[in-house]
């Protein structure tokens, strides 16, 4: 399994970030099949590395996978986990890998995931999150999501949580990663440039990035998870944040480096192609060298109650 030119390796992240990371395991050959995707989906190697490195930075920085009390379960029974918009399936791949008496299910619209070279007890599946998900009530013991922070519409959210608690078993647990922005703390101009025009395209696909810090409100209504646990991490991009802040300015760089954000982004602030790519490559990175931007990314999780 594996890709040996994947520009992580290259670029030497494994052995900076996380010493138990195996890159080996995702095949990035099988990757990136169908390439019709919009920006924010990976539809290329390079956004399907910065999935990867985003895994790799979110569980270095809650030095673990996930959240909920259910390693003992994944070690010990045979459970069923889900992974909602999967994406390569790099969570699944780590997880799959590690607990090998429970079953891995992942499911997206966007043909990134392994086909053929992967562990028997992962299976992928081609699904619309925000259709009624292809399985039967209570199937699964843990139904996780990553990250689909540009994906979702407030409507859409209800409906995607719903649908994870609804495929979970009675004392299963349900988890979601969002990011948060808070107050901007830190943040310098051009930085704050890009952020408002950035919110600003998302709203206008009427996608709001402020309703992600706020999905317990959300996954409270059900009453079913009426007691939902919140795991927050803040970090700093850049420098001043260290290692970790050096590879979120990697990934962040990254994703409005590529000619999809670019094409989106450079009009919407005013400007041409080449002057957006100086204000991300030299003024950005001159930037963030003297200041300290705040982000926290955080775990919302909740365990499924019985009902009846
Ligand atoms: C930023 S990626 C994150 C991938 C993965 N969750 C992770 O954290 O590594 C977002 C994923 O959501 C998937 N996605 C977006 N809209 C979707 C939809 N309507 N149905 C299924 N998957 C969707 C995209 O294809 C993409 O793989």
């Amino acid at each position: 399994m594996g890709n040996n030119n994947s520009s992580l390796k290259r670029k030497g992240i494994k052995m900076e970030l996380d010493k138990n990371v195996d890159y080996n395991a995702t095949d990035l050959e099988n990757l990136g099949a169908e390439t019709k995707l919009k920006c924010h989906m990976p539809s290329n190697d390079d956004a399907i590395d910065r999935v990867h490195m985003f895994h790799f930075f979110q569980r270095s920085l809650f030095q673990s996978d996930f959240s909920p009390p259910i390693e003992e379960r994944l070690v010990r029974e045979s459970c069923k986990v889900l992974d909602v918009g999967c994406g390569p399936g790099t969570w699944l791949l780590d997880l799959a890998n590690k607990y090998e008496n429970s079953s891995f299910y992942g499911i997206d619209n966007n043909l990134a995931y392994p086909n053929e070279i992967k562990p028997g007890n992962l299976n992928f599946v081609r699904a619309d999150v925000f259709d009624r998900f292809p399985f039967p009530d209570n199937k699964f013991d843990y139904a996780h999501q990553g990250l689909m922070r540009y994906t979702a519409k407030p409507e859409q959210w209800s409906f995607l949580i719903s649908e994870m608690i609804r495929v979970v078993k009675p004392g299963g647990y349900i988890e979601l990663l969002a990011t948060s922005r808070g107050e901007f703390k830190g943040t310098g101009p051009v930085l704050m440039k890009l952020h408002e025009a950035h919110f600003s395209y998302c709203l206008e696909k009427g996608i709001d990035t402020k309703t992600m810090p706020n999905l317990d409100k959300i996954i409270k209504l059900n009453p079913d998870t009426p007691i939902v646990n919140r795991d927050e991490k803040f970090f700093i991009s850049g420098p001043n944040g260290g290692k970790i802040g050096m590879v979120y300015q990697d990934i962040h760089i990254g994703f409005h480096k590529s000619e999809a954000t670019t094409e989106i982004l450079s009009p919407i602030l005013g400007i041409s192609k080449e002057e957006y790519k100086t204000m991300i490559t030299k003024d950005l990175i001159e930037e963030l060298k003297h200041t300290s931007p705040e982000y926290s990314l955080i775990r919302f999780w909740a365990k499924k109650i019985n009902n009846n």
